[in-house]
């Protein structure tokens, strides 16, 4: 508990906040994909887990390090694929079991799941017709990964979705990426020197549909890098999924329009949006397992960015990466279950909950013309409360302890009652001059995160013009 309250006074300072993403224009309303994303706007919460063979070398080669994410050793250290394809005799995850797994992400709180069924190194998890580089054929473990996981996911009632790399192949001479064995993908104006549509058509589109084929219910395919991914191109992906499972989200990242807004890595936008969207983020630095990275976010940062994402309207994918044996690493895992027990006493305010009616809380954009780490517009984070909704109520939480009596942000509404949500003690609201306010009893009781609910009168925030 004291790390917890540690970190959470940790919080309090000023810090950089992503890059707003508000400003891209709404899209025009389209009632199925609203539809198809009823339950990614209720679930919030997901746990990502990135597993390969990249969680042998996990993050060191030969004896040198490679700097950087523990899943782009090969490319890092430009592996030629004679040397990194041998890794698959090598993979042997006898530790590994779906069901724990599963558990860990309910512990969580988490509602869905999505794992990389190929990432860029072009190695699969799961038996494929198109390519005899996976884990049934060339491993001496045999087994299918996504079957497992798909069978301990539907028993539990727990989403899967699945990470496909579509562009990058670091594997095949005709994939995206792979300069070292088999030279640059372009040339310098533009012009494509390798034939990418034979492997698009050969290997990423097959192994798509073989996903969306022989797993059951697939809840969303996770694109990434969509390098030279025309128009034309995403358009066949994306019709392979509406074909094959109608009700599978597309993220952002297929390189053609999906259902909703993926974030760059790590970011959280620094303003709410109406359009869905998710933050993928890591729980320490890497996505793939590296053996030197221990730097776990603590329970309460990770409390912090949850509520801040739903707060502004998204959900938060949160990276695991297990290692080669198939064991995610137990600092991270105890990180995660103490977010889930706040989750199992607080979670009214998180799942299915709406964003902010307000804004002001999330900070403001500096006046100075100070710049980011990525050179944008720098963002001053005030990070000491966040509020979501339900019809009727307010639910403010509080990372540190309001060192005042907290006033509640100008409404029209009436104001009925407030209380703490972990045990429903009552807290005393005082308005003065149409201004309410209240107390925490001290110590509060949560230092992590203590959540207090106001009810008002109306389904919604009416705001006071400024
Ligand atoms: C990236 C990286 C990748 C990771 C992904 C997760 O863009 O290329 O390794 O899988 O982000 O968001």
């Amino acid at each position: 508990m004291r790390k917890a309250a540690l970190s959470g006074v940790m919080l309090c300072v000023l810090v950089l906040a992503g890059a707003a993403q508000s400003t891209t224009p709404p899209r025009p309303f389209d009632a199925a994909r609203e539809k198809r994303l009823e339950w990614f706007r209720d679930a919030k919460y997901g746990m990502f887990i990135h597993w390969g063979l990249y969680a042998i070398p996990a993050g060191e080669w030969k004896g040198q390090r490679s700097l950087g994410l523990g899943e782009w050793i090969m490319n890092r250290l430009k592996i030629p694929v004679r040397d990194y394809e041998p890794l698959a005799k090598q993979f042997n995850p006898t530790k590994f079991n779906p069901d724990e797994w599963v558990q860990l992400a309910q512990d969580a709180g988490m509602k869905y799941i999505v794992i990389t069924s190929k990432h860029h190194d072009g190695f699969a998890l799961f038996k494929s017709a198109a390519s005899p580089y996976n884990v049934v054929d060339a491993t001496p473990y045999k087994r299918d990964i996504l079957k497992q996981l798909a069978d301990a996911c539907a028993k539990r009632g727990m989403r899967l979705g699945f990470y496909y790399s579509q562009s990058q192949d670091w594997h095949e001479k005709d994939g995206a990426g792979n300069t070292w064995d088999f030279g640059p993908d372009q040339d310098a104006s533009g012009k494509e020197l390798k034939n990418y549509d034979a492997y698009l058509r050969g290997k990423a589109e097959p192994q798509v549909r073989e996903l969306l084929t022989n797993y059951g219910p697939v809840a969303l395919i996770w694109f990434d890098t969509p390098r030279m991914m025309t128009d034309l191109r995403g358009q066949r992906f994306a019709d392979i999924v509406r074909q094959t499972q109608p009700n599978t989200l597309i993220d952002g990242r297929l390189g053609t329009e999906g259902d909703y807004r993926s974030t760059g890595d790590n970011v959280i936008p620094a303003e709410a949006s109406t359009e869905a969207w998710e933050t993928p983020a890591t729980i320490n630095h890497t996505w793939g397992f590296r053996k030197d990275d221990i730097d776990w976010k603590r329970p309460g940062e990770i409390a912090f960015k949850l509520v801040d994402i739903v707060s502004k309207g998204g959900n938060y994918l949160l990276n695991v990466g297990p290692t080669a044996e198939g064991v995610i690493p137990q600092a991270s895992q105890e990180n995660l279950r103490t977010v889930g027990r706040w989750l199992k006493i607080n979670g009214e305010a998180v799942y299915g909950a709406g964003m902010s009616p307000f804004g002001d809380e999330f900070g403001e954009w500096t006046a100075k013309g100070a710049k980011d780490v990525r050179g944008q517009k720098l963002f001053l984070a005030n990070n000491e409360w966040r509020v979501t909704t339900r019809p009727g109520k307010l639910y403010i939480t509080f990372f540190a302890e309001p060192r005042a009596p907290f006033e509640i942000p100008a409404m029209k509404n009436k104001l009925l009652r407030a209380y703490r949500l972990a045990d429903h003690a009552p807290v005393d609201l005082k308005t003065e001059n149409g201004r309410t306010t209240f107390s925490l009893e001290r110590p509060i009781l949560d230092p992590m995160a203590t959540v207090v609910v106001v009810e008002f009168e109306g389904p919604k925030v009416e705001k006071q013009p400024d």
